[in-house]
């Protein structure tokens, strides 16, 4: 990311999670309750885990907003993993503590377990579950609400839909899906849908692979933890229909270019082209099984079940909310390179 750029850290169990933004303009509305409403969405979605009951996410701002508005300078936020109260000698940092209370060796499927150990040299394969847990993706959704709060002062917003879960395609029997999975020590994913509207024409650019506007996406949205397909408008289904059927064609309407249908879900050649920009992708079903998978314990080479640890059986709503937050970044970022400017009215006036 050029512009709008950020930083976060933290693990799973630590003491916190926070970011660092830089690249906001200055004179920008920061309204904690909005960022608070938007992490509570990614808590939210039948099939969540226990950690979601016994902790409410909360953000606090420690610099880089003075009497409700940004200063142009970074911006540093912080959530405090309430769970830690429980894990704060498991995930200390002094070497005087060290403990195997909570080790594991037995790698969990479809996680980074078994090429995270190898990858870093960890015996202990809960120093690989701490940072590749999706639980870091409660502060991207805390800056992708900041990057929202930008958008919606230049009059931007969006929505996201649940399309499908498992193999079912009608919400009313989602919910039944996720019963019916979680009695049988099962997991779910799903498919989703994210919208913005009123983007200006032009974010992205055909000129080179690296600013075409698709491809940030889909960067963006791919490396959620678990999403395994984005497509773009009707992207996935593209090759099924023809030419004539598939492309956008565009019309004269009251002195006005329109167009009747938007498969091209609001990009062509990289960039935006005045349509909803739609973006849907596909979750994976949890990889962390009440009735778990085969696996093999990296200690003594045997055979064995995987580790298992408290765990949703199906998140896709909080992926969609996840996936709104990154997107949001990337569009603001796109925003700051298209206008500039160092303050919110600068921009407007551009
Ligand atoms: C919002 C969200 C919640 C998740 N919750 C869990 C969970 O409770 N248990 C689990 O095993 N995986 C969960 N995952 C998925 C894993 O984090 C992910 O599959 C794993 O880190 C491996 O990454 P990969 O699937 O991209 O290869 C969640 C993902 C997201 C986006």
């Amino acid at each position: 990311m050029g512009n709008f750029r950020f930083l976060t850290s933290g693990e799973s169990h630590g003491k916190c999670l926070t970011a660092i933004i830089e690249g906001l303009p200055a004179g920008l509305e920061i309204d904690t309750e909005f960022i608070n409403s938007e992490l509570k969405r990614r808590q939210s979605g039948y099939g969540r885990g226990g950690r979601q009951q016994i902790e409410t996410d909360t953000v606090e701002i420690l610099s880089g907003v003075r009497f409700g508005k940004t200063l142009g300078s970074p911006l540093t936020l912080v959530i405090q993993n309430k769970d830690f109260d429980n894990w704060q000698r498991i995930m200390s940092i002094s070497a005087e503590d060290s403990t195997d209370e909570k080790s594991f060796t037995t790698c969990r499927p479809g996680h980074a377990d078994y090429a995270g150990s190898l990858k870093y040299g960890h015996e202990d394969l809960r120093n690989v579950l701490e940072r590749s847990s999706a639980r870091k993706t409660a502060i991207e959704t805390a800056v992708g609400a900041v990057a929202k709060l930008f958008l919606k002062e230049l009059g931007i917003y969006s929505e996201s839909e649940i399309l499908q879960i498992g193999t079912s395609k009608n919400p009313i029997e989602f919910c039944n899906e996720i019963d019916k999975a979680k009695t049988d020590g099962d997991t779910l994913g799903g498919k989703f849908k994210v919208v913005f509207k009123n983007l200006p024409v032009g974010l992205g650019s055909f000129v080179h692979w690296d600013r075409c506007l698709d491809g940030k996406i889909a960067q963006a949205v791919m490396s959620i933890p678990a999403v395994k397909s984005v497509s773009i408008g009707e992207g996935e289904s593209a090759c099924e229909i023809s030419g004539a059927n598939f492309h956008d064609e565009l019309f004269v309407e009251d002195g006005k270019i329109v167009r009747h249908t938007n498969n091209a879900g609001g990009i062509e050649g990289g960039m935006t082209n005045g349509e909803d920009l739609v973006v849907k992708a596909v979750m994976k079903p949890i990889p962390t099984l009440k009735k778990p998978l085969k696996t093999v314990d990296i200690k003594d080479m045997t055979e064995t079940s995987a580790h298992f640890e408290r765990s949703d059986t199906c998140a896709v709503v909080a992926c969609a909310v996840v996936a709104e937050a990154r997107i949001a970044c990337v569009l603001a970022d796109e925003i700051l390179i298209k206008f500039g400017g160092d303050s919110i009215k600068e921009i407007k006036s551009r």
